[in-house]
């Protein structure tokens, strides 16, 4: 198989190389490097021509703009990558005939859910970020433009790069004390396991669509730093606070619970959160 991955730099690219290390990869990203070559996705002739040349089999979409706050400010940019260039990957996958593959986000949603209910894929949409939005109108753009596509949304997804339990793990050698937020609730993303995912979707050839893929159970980010801590072995303080107390630029949603029926469906096995944590802090902590 030959798959062409966009975005190849990011934290879930590098989980994503890794998973298809035996296929045949062409990698790009925005800035090239010796075994990256350059392809904007926000260029529709760019994109066209590179595709069109490779013929891949499939295309994942890892690129993204990802800084959920500096979104706020920066619409126009935002919209670019998060909107055009899913767009743009979309119409040169139809004119090669080739599947793309592409991921998407929790905050599709609006996050108001009562905590009793999780979100269905076709749930009703109503992002309240410019991230959410773009990701959503990016999500949009695919439907229209191409025919074989999955779309996996995911959250709160961590790996080799920067990543919320690398923030706690560093922290807690800086301060006896941590405030964590403790009334957003969701699911933590093993890069490694949402890779998996990719995969055993191709493999299987489940029918295209959009789906929910995160790492199995829900738990809050007060509750998930207490277990990072605990598995790690530290020794840190931790607090837990509001949203109302931690006020950031984007508001972030107080229920990203995503449902997981659609995808366990088509018999695709997901570990549970602990278990991806666990594997995780493994490689972490033997890195550090
Ligand atoms: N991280 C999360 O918690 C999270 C949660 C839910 C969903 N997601 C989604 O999961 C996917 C992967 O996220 P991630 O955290 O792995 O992202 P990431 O680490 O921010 O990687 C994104 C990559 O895309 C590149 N890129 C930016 N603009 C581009 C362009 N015009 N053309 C080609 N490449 C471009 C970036 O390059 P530069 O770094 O040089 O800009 C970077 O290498 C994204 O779709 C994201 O929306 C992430």
């Amino acid at each position: 198989m030959k798959i062409l991955i966009a975005g190849a730099n990011g934290m879930l690219a590098k989980a994503v190389r890794k998973q298809f290390e035996k296929e045949e990869l062409i990698c790009t990203d925005i800035m090239e490097d010796d075994t990256i070559q350059k392809l904007d996705i926000t260029d529709l002739e760019q994109v066209q021509s590179f595709v069109a040349k490779c013929k891949p089999d499939v295309i994942i979409n890892c690129a993204a703009y990802t800084a959920v706050d500096k979104a706020e400010e920066e619409l126009e940019l935002a919209r670019k990558i998060n909107c055009e260039g899913p767009k743009n990957l979309a119409i040169s996958a139809n004119q090669n005939d080739c599947i793309l593959v592409h991921i998407s986000t929790d905050y599709v949603f609006g996050g108001n859910l009562s905590l009793d209910c999780v979100y269905q894929e076709e749930d009703e949409k109503n992002p309240v970020t410019v991230y959410g939005i773009t990701k959503l109108e990016g999500e949009k753009a695919i439907e229209q433009n191409a025919e074989k596509y999955y779309i996996f949304r995911t959250a709160w997804l961590y790996g080799d790069g920067k990543n919320f339990v690398r923030t706690m793990l560093k922290l807690s050698k800086e301060k006896d004390k941590l405030t964590v937020v403790c009334d957003q609730h969701g699911s933590p993303t093993y890069t490694v396991d949402l890779a998996s995912i990719i995969s055993q979707a191709l493999e299987k050839n489940i029918p295209y669509g959009i789906y929910h893929t995160t790492n199995i159970g829900y738990t809050t980010w007060y509750e998930f730093t207490k277990e990072i801590f605990n598995m790690a072995k530290v020794s840190c303080n931790v607090e837990p606070v509001t949203s109302e107390q931690y006020q950031t630029l984007a508001k972030r949603p107080l229920n990203s619970m995503l449902s997981k029926d659609k995808i366990l469906n088509q018999g695709i096995i997901i570990p549970d959160w602990q278990n991806a944590l666990k594997r995780y802090l493994d490689v972490e902590l033997y890195r550090s």
